[in-house]
C-alpha cells in the first residue's frame, strides 16, 4: 500500500475510532459474579441444553466462594419434570471443572419423566433463592431451560412475578416451537431475557448475564445511564461550579461530575435532571473543566482528565464556566457562564460490573 493511500484508510478510521462514548458495561465472562440457578427440563432430550449451559462461563471463571478475587459465581441446579429434583446447591460447586463435570453427568443421565411441570422447577428455585441470605450484593438469577409451559400446582408466570420482584432477573430458553409457549414463557421472563433454542443461545445467555451483572450497586440514589457502565445521580441540592464538582468526588466511590460526551448523554441528562420535581431545571453544571486554557471531563479524585472531543461538541470560550442551559428555541447548548452561579447539577460513577467488584 502507497503511504497516501494509507494515510487515506488512517483518516477515514479516525472519527469512529476516536468518537467518544461512555463506559460500556464489563463483558468478560470469567469475571461473572452472580449467584445463578439452573432450572432445566429434563422431560425431552437435553444435550444442547448442556452444551449450552458449559460454553456460559469463561475459561477463567470462579465457581465458588473461596477465592481472593470476590468475582465468584455459585451455581445451583435444578432439573423437573414430573417433579423437580435439586441436583446442586449453591455450596455445592468449587470450581469451573466441577460444573462441566455435573453437567455431563446429567447429559448422560438423559431425559426423564413424562410431564413438564415448568412450577415445580420454579418453586424449588424461590426455595433455594429464599433461604439464601449472603452475598447480597450479587445479582440473582434463574435461568430456565423449558418445553413446555405446563403446571401442577401454581402457575408460572405468578411465581417468578414473585421472584421478580424480590429483585431476582429471571431468564427463559425455550427449546420447542410452539407460538403459544413462547409468549406464556415470555411473562415468565424479565422484560428482553426470553430466548428461543439456537446455536445462538450461549452468546445471547453471555450477553444476558453480562448485563444483568452490570448494575448501579445503590440503585435507590444512582441510575443507569441505558445499557452502559455509567451511573447517574441527581442530589437534588445547588452549588457553584467548584462546590459541585467537590461534592460529587465526596460521595464514598470513584465519582465525577457528570460527563456529556454525545447528543445522546446530553439528552439523557436533561430528561433526568428533570424527572424529579414539577419545576423545570434549565439550568445545571456538567463536568466541563477549564484548566491551562483547555478543555476537560472532570473524573474522579486520582485519575486524570479526559480532554474535551471535537467530536463532543465546541465552546466559544476556553477559560471560565459553561452549564448546560435552555434556550428559547428549545435546544439544550452548553454555555459560557459565571462559576459562582448556584445551579443543580448531576453526578456520575461507574457500573458494577465484571470489571468493577461493588460490595
Ligand atoms: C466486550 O467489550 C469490548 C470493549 O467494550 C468490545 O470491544 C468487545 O467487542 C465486547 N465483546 C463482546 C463479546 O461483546
Ligand atoms: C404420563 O404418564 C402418566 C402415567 O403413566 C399418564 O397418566 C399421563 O397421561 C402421561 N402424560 C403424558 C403427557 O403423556
Ligand atoms: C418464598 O418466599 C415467598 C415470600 O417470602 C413465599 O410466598 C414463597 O412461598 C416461598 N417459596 C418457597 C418455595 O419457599
Ligand atoms: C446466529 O447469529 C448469526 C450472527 O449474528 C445470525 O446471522 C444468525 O441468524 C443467528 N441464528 C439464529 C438461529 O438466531
Ligand atoms: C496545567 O498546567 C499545570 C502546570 O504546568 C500542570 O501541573 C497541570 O497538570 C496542567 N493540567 C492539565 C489538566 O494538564
Amino acid at each position: 500500500m502507497k503511504t497516501c493511500q494509507l494515510v487515506t484508510v488512517l483518516l477515514m478510521l479516525v472519527p469512529s475510532v476516536w468518537s467518544i462514548s461512555d463506559r460500556p458495561c464489563g463483558n468478560d465472562t470469567s469475571n461473572l459474579w452472580l449467584d445463578l440457578v439452573l432450572v432445566i427440563d429434563n422431560s425431552q432430550p437435553t444435550n444442547t441444553i448442556y452444551e449450552t449451559i458449559s460454553g456460559i462461563f469463561g475459561a477463567q471463571s470462579r465457581i465458588g466462594t473461596h477465592y481472593e478475587d470476590p468475582r465468584s459465581s455459585r451455581v445451583a441446579i435444578i432439573t423437573y419434570n414430573n417433579d423437580a429434583t435439586t441436583v446442586a446447591q449453591f455450596p455445592t460447586f468449587k470450581s469451573l471443572d466441577q460444573l462441566k463435570t455435573e453437567l455431563t453427568v446429567l447429559k448422560n443421565d438423559g431425559t426423564s419423566g413424562n410431564e413438564s411441570y415448568l412450577d415445580t422447577g420454579l418453586s424449588s428455585a424461590q426455595a433455594i433463592l429464599n433461604k439464601t441470605e449472603d452475598r447480597m450484593n450479587y445479582k440473582k438469577v434463574v435461568l430456565v431451560f423449558a418445553s413446555a409451559y405446563d403446571l401442577l400446582y401454581d402457575r408460572p408466570d405468578y411465581i417468578s412475578h414473585a421472584l421478580k420482584s424480590n429483585g431476582v432477573t429471571v431468564i427463559t430458553v425455550y427449546t420447542g416451537n410452539d407460538k403459544t409457549v413462547k409468549g406464556q414463557l415470555k411473562s415468565v421472563a424479565s422484560d428482553g431475557f426470553a430466548f428461543q433454542m439456537s446455536v445462538n443461545t450461549t452468546t445471547d445467555l453471555q450477553n444476558a448475564l453480562t448485563m444483568i451483572n452490570c448494575f448501579c450497586f445503590d440503585y435507590w440514589t444512582w441510575t443507569q445511564y441505558n445499557h452502559f457502565g455509567t451511573c447517574m445521580l441527581y442530589p437534588g441540592v445547588k452549588g457553584n461550579q467548584k462546590a459541585a464538582r467537590k461534592y460529587c468526588k465526596s460521595l464514598g466511590l470513584p465519582s465525577n461530575l457528570a460527563t456529556e460526551f454525545n447528543e445522546d448523554k446530553r439528552k439523557f441528562s436533561y430528561k433526568f435532571i428533570n424527572s424529579f420535581d414539577d419545576d423545570s431545571i434549565n439550568s445545571y453544571w456538567n463536568g466541563l473543566i477549564s484548566e491551562n486554557s483547555t478543555w476537560y471531563w472532570d473524573q474522579p479524585k486520582g485519575q486524570p482528565l479526559i480532554p474535551l472531543d471535537p467530536s463532543s461538541g465546541s465552546i466559544s470560550t476556553s477559560t471560565g464556566c459553561v452549564a448546560d442551559v435552555k434556550h428559547s428555541d428549545g435546544s439544550v447548548a452548553w454555555t459560557p457562564i459565571s462559576c459562582s452561579n448556584s445551579f443543580y447539577f448531576l453526578c456520575e460513577a461507574k457500573a458494577c460490573d465484571t470489571d468493577n467488584y461493588c460490595d
